[in-house]
Formats: structure tokens, C-alpha cells, sequence
């Protein structure tokens, strides 16, 4: 067999019937929007035009922003969740903690790479700058694909069977305790459209039910702008509906 075809034979694919989920995911929703915002970042590099300052510029502010994002919920994560898997299963919190470091580096040259695009004087420099931009944020984002698919996989059974349901729930709530306003609501923007109908209303419930009325509101605002029609309608009707 050739080397290209034993690394494709290393891919597996999860049987439904014996797969089990958790009760309640650190990672869901968070990262549907991770993956929402990586994939929305690689499409502009894709599909920029190289003449047009504009494109070139907002795909930095994307990149900057979005390398921001990704330091802030390493950090979170370095906060709350590894420090329990080192205890716990050192050898996926160590795997962890290492991909997050080496990660860092990585974005800081993709964001300087988005920079030197931005600034670039010749059409012929910025399409150049362009097509490695493309390349090399492709492969960073198979990387945290896979970086993901770890948390998603391991270490989130593992939490769970440790610290049971109501311990993942309170890890949780710690968690986004640390969140600021401005972070969740530029969270929110890519996680409403991202997540699927329940989630979106599972979320506004508790919302609802557990912060001030004048942060539910804003949510709301918020999932009106970012949401089709249709799914805001079925939205609003389905908290009606629950609404006590
Ligand atoms: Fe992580």
C-alpha cells in the first residue's frame, strides 16, 4: 500500500448504533461557531479579489479578530477544562494544553500574512500573498478540525464520566462566567446561525430563565439580525410556546 493511501486508511467513521453522546457538551455549540467562523474566513480568502483594497482589508480584520477569539477560548479551556484532564487523563490534557500552544504561533503568521495582504502595493503581490493565505489557512483549520475532534470525542466522555452531568454543568457556568458581553454577543452572531433549531431555543430559554430580561432582549435583537426569517419566526413561536 502507499504511504498516501495507509494515511487515508487511518480515517474511521463512527457506527450511529454504538455511539454514545453526553448529557451536556462543553464544546457544542461553541464549536459549530468555531467551525462556522473558520470556514466563513477560508471562503473570503477564496473568493477575494486581489484589486480590491476593501476585500483584502476586511480579511485581516477577520483574521485578527478571529485569532483573538481562538487565543480567548484556548484560554478558557487552559482555565477551567485541561487543568481537570491532567488530573484525571494527563495524556489528553497534555495533548491538548501542547496543541493550543503550538497553535498560537501559527495564527500570529497567518494574521501577519492577512496584514502584509492588506498592505500590499501591487495587484500581482497581493494575489501572490492571497494564494498562500489559502493554503496555509486551510491546513491550520484541518489541524483544529482535528484538535476538536478530540475534545469532541475524548476528552468531553472523559469530563463527564468524571465529573458527572451536574459537574459539567457547573464547570460550564464557570466558564462562561469569564466570558465578557462583547465576546459572547460576537459569539452569539456565528453560533445562532450555526446551531441547529432546538439549540437555538434551548439557548434563549435559558437566557430567559437565568439573566436579566434586558440580556434576553438583546439576545433576541441579536438572533433577529443574524437568522432568516423563517427561522427567527420559529424561533420566537417556539419560546411563545414555553413561555411561563
Ligand atoms: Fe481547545
Amino acid at each position: 500500500m502507499s504511504k498516501a493511501a495507509s494515511v487515508v486508511t487511518t480515517l474511521t467513521v463512527s457506527d450511529p448504533a454504538t455511539f454514545t453522546t453526553v448529557l451536556h457538551s462543553l464544546y457544542g455549540p461553541v464549536h459549530k461557531e468555531l467551525r462556522s467562523q473558520l470556514f466563513a474566513l477560508q471562503m473570503q480568502i477564496g473568493a477575494a479579489d486581489a484589486d480590491d483594497w476593501q476585500q483584502r482589508a476586511d480579511i485581516h480584520a477577520f483574521a485578527d479578530n478571529l485569532h483573538r477569539h481562538l487565543k480567548s477560548h484556548a484560554g478558557h479551556e487552559e482555565r477551567w477544562i485541561v487543568p481537570v484532564l491532567i488530573e484525571h487523563a494527563p495524556e489528553v490534557g497534555e495533548v491538548l494544553e501542547a496543541q493550543h500552544e503550538a497553535f498560537e504561533p501559527i495564527l500570529n503568521s497567518i494574521v501577519e500574512l492577512a496584514e502584509a495582504l492588506a498592505g500590499a502595493e501591487e495587484t500581482d503581490e497581493a494575489s501572490h500573498i492571497l494564494e498562500v493565505l489559502h493554503l496555509d489557512t486551510s491546513r491550520f483549520i484541518g489541524a483544529y478540525l482535528t484538535h476538536m475532534d478530540i475534545e469532541e470525542r475524548i476528552a468531553m466522555p472523559m469530563l463527564e464520566r468524571t465529573l458527572g452531568p451536574e459537574g459539567v454543568m457547573e464547570l460550564h457556568e464557570n466558564l462562561l462566567g469569564g466570558v465578557t458581553p462583547e465576546a459572547m454577543a460576537q459569539m452569539q452572531a456565528f453560533m445562532l446561525p450555526a446551531m441547529n433549531p432546538h439549540e437555538r431555543i434551548s439557548m434563549l430559554a435559558g437566557i430567559r430563565a437565568g439573566a436579566p430580561a434586558e440580556v434576553y432582549e438583546g439576545t433576541l435583537m441579536l438572533a433577529g439580525s443574524v437568522l432568516k426569517p423563517a427561522e427567527m419566526h420559529a424561533l420566537e413561536a417556539a419560546l411563545l410556546a414555553t413561555a411561563s
